[in-house]
């Protein structure tokens, strides 16, 4: 089996080759090495890799024409909610352009699509299934959602082979310091205090990074490649004070928190259910892994520090 990773080289893509590589696959990487994209990530694995853009049609489609993947995966995005806020422009480039894009190669090219997307699409206060209306909330989610329509309007209308998977909030090893998990592990390891956005109280399904990469293969084995949809709920909602709170205890340190204005336009709470049946690493050990992650790999992130998204409390400001 040919796999081609577009954004292989970012949190949970590089986790997906990493899988891929335990059961013996050499993938092929397509990144552009945003700020979020990084070959550190990759370190140890066995791939090929292209620098390229998903917005730019002729690499993209001259990788795939050479490559001849069997399957395409796609996590490459513009990924954080609080950049989107300050720059939603990016996010239409690379999250709806560049799908775009993608979906144009599978009607040339015979490959399945595996198109990533997020529970965000579905905004917060309900417990979303597969088929619940979408409902986005910020310049991301909605530029997900936009993504999501696609590939949806491709199935139909040109018969392409694509599934779209909506994982909820992923963790682990690797997660770039902007978001919520390595930014707490981080600023806590340097005696800085976390910044917490309103409240406190907004509540996320919390999923480890493994469990995520697994459950995506597992629809690989088992998708019809109707556009059907997958979501992947880590079944774990905590708020972020709940959070803080069990991984203050895991790190063994009190962590120091500090109230900040709320995000703009804030979803309040997550939650889907899944028509998939698996088992996932409880959060508290799912915290501790990756927690002594990032205290033995030091060197992965410090050269990090001085983004001004993991530096700020209140980023899109
Ligand atoms: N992290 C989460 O909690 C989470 C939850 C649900 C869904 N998702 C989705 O999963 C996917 C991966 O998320 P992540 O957390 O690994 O993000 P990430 O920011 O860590 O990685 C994104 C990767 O895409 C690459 N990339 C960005 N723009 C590109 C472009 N124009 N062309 C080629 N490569 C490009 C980056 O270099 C990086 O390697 C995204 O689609 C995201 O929306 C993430």
């Amino acid at each position: 089996m040919r796999f081609m990773i577009l954004g292989g080289a970012g949190f949970i893509g590089s986790a997906f080759v990493r899988f891929l590589n335990s059961l013996g696959f050499r993938p092929l990487v397509f990144d552009l090495f945003t700020y979020s994209g990084r070959i550190e990530n990759l370190l140890g694995c066995n791939f090929d890799l292209i620098k390229g853009d998903v917005k730019d049609f002729n690499t993209l489609h001259s990788t795939i024409s050479n490559f001849k993947p069997d399957i395409v995966i796609n996590f490459a995005a513009e990924s954080h909610v609080d950049r989107s806020i300050y720059s939603p422009q990016d996010f239409v480039g690379t999250n709806v352009l560049g799908v775009i894009n993608v979906l144009e190669a599978a009607r040339r090219f015979s490959f399945d699509y595996v198109h990533i997307s997020t529970d965000e699409v579905y905004g917060d206060d309900k417990c979303a299934d597969e088929n619940s209306p979408l409902s986005p909330s910020s310049p991301y989610s909605a530029s997900k959602a936009a993504g999501d329509l696609f590939v949806k309007a491709y199935v139909r209308t040109y018969g392409i082979r694509a599934v779209i998977v909506r994982p909820s909030n992923n963790y682990g090893p690797r997660q770039f310091p902007e978001k919520f998990i390595p930014k707490a592990i981080i600023r806590t390891l340097l005696g800085m205090h976390v910044p917490v956005y309103g409240d406190g109280k907004a509540e996320r399904d919390w999923i480890f990074v493994e469990d995520t990469v697994r459950i995506i293969y597992d629809i690989i084995k088992y998708a019809e490649w109707k556009g059907e949809v997958y979501n992947i709920p880590g079944g774990q909602r905590y708020s972020v004070l709940d959070v803080l709170k069990i991984l203050g205890e895991v790190m063994g340190k009190e962590m120091k928190v500090r109230f900040v204005s709320d995000r703009p336009g804030h979803d309040r709470r997550y939650c889907m259910v899944s028509k998939l049946r698996y088992n996932v690493t409880p959060l508290r050990e799912g915290l501790r892994r990756t927690y002594e992650w990032y205290l033995s790999n030091k060197w992965w992130w410090e050269s990090l520090i001085d983004d001004r998204f993991f530096r700020e409390d209140e980023p899109w400001k």
